[in-house]
């Protein structure tokens, strides 16, 4: 179960309203239960950050989001719909928990088999759980690799608190942050998807596959 009393516990929570906040929580715990971890701070966030956790990252994006989101209302008059904002931040990689290749211990989604792109099984638990339309499909097509994204503002905060979270992470790792990287993805005509990393201090490589 979740704690928010915890120290190691959910930014944000406190931000939503009494419904939102045992919606989250129920969807949280449900997805912890057929996952292979024992809660979000047992998951890796990214198999090239094994050090940073889910619960960092989550705790990271939720944080950077709501500061843009005050800032973007403050300065640009962006109306921010705040308890579905906090919920996106919140639960926008939560089938991070249930994706193999992030942990040798995950096994739910077998990728190599299925090809699920990152996003998609999230937005499924939550439209079962009942999230709005909203919620759902901002968490669909949050991934870098969606060839399409929301044009909702919650969408657009979500980007950037996301990147700048994942960011922190891979310099902390000695990775090259996405910022630095000339071209880190592209669609071939065939539509796969193929990768491309060239940084200062990493040399390009291909084939490596990532979410965020
Ligand atoms: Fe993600
Ligand atoms: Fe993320």
């Amino acid at each position: 179960m979740i704690d928010s009393d915890a120290p190691q516990a959910l930014a944000g929570l406190a931000m939503l309203t009494a419904d939102t906040r045992n919606r989250v929580t129920a969807v949280i715990d449900k997805t912890i239960a057929l996952s292979p971890y024992g809660g979000i701070a047992d998951a890796p966030c990214s198999p090239s950050c094994p050090d940073y956790s889910l619960l960092d990252h989550v705790n990271d994006v939720v944080r950077t989001g709501e500061l843009l989101g005050r800032m973007a209302g403050e300065s640009w008059g962006l109306d921010v719909d705040w308890d579905s904002l906090v919920a996106i931040l919140l639960l926008h990689d939560l089938d991070k928990l249930l994706m193999a290749g992030l942990s040798e211990r995950a096994t739910a989604v077998q990728s190599s088999d299925l090809e699920l792109p990152h996003g998609v099984l999230g937005a499924f638990l939550l439209r079962d759980a009942g999230f709005s339309p909203l919620v759902v499909n901002t968490v669909a097509m949050h991934s870098v690799m969606s060839p399409v994204h929301g044009s909702s503002n919650e969408a657009f905060i979500l980007h950037y608190a996301d990147l700048f979270a994942a960011d922190h992470s891979r310099r902390t790792s000695d990775i090259v942050p996405f910022y630095q990287i000339a071209q880190y993805a592209r669609r071939d005509v065939d539509g796969s998807v193929a990768y491309r990393e060239t940084g200062p201090s990493q040399p390009a490589a291909e084939g490596s596959r990532r979410v965020e």
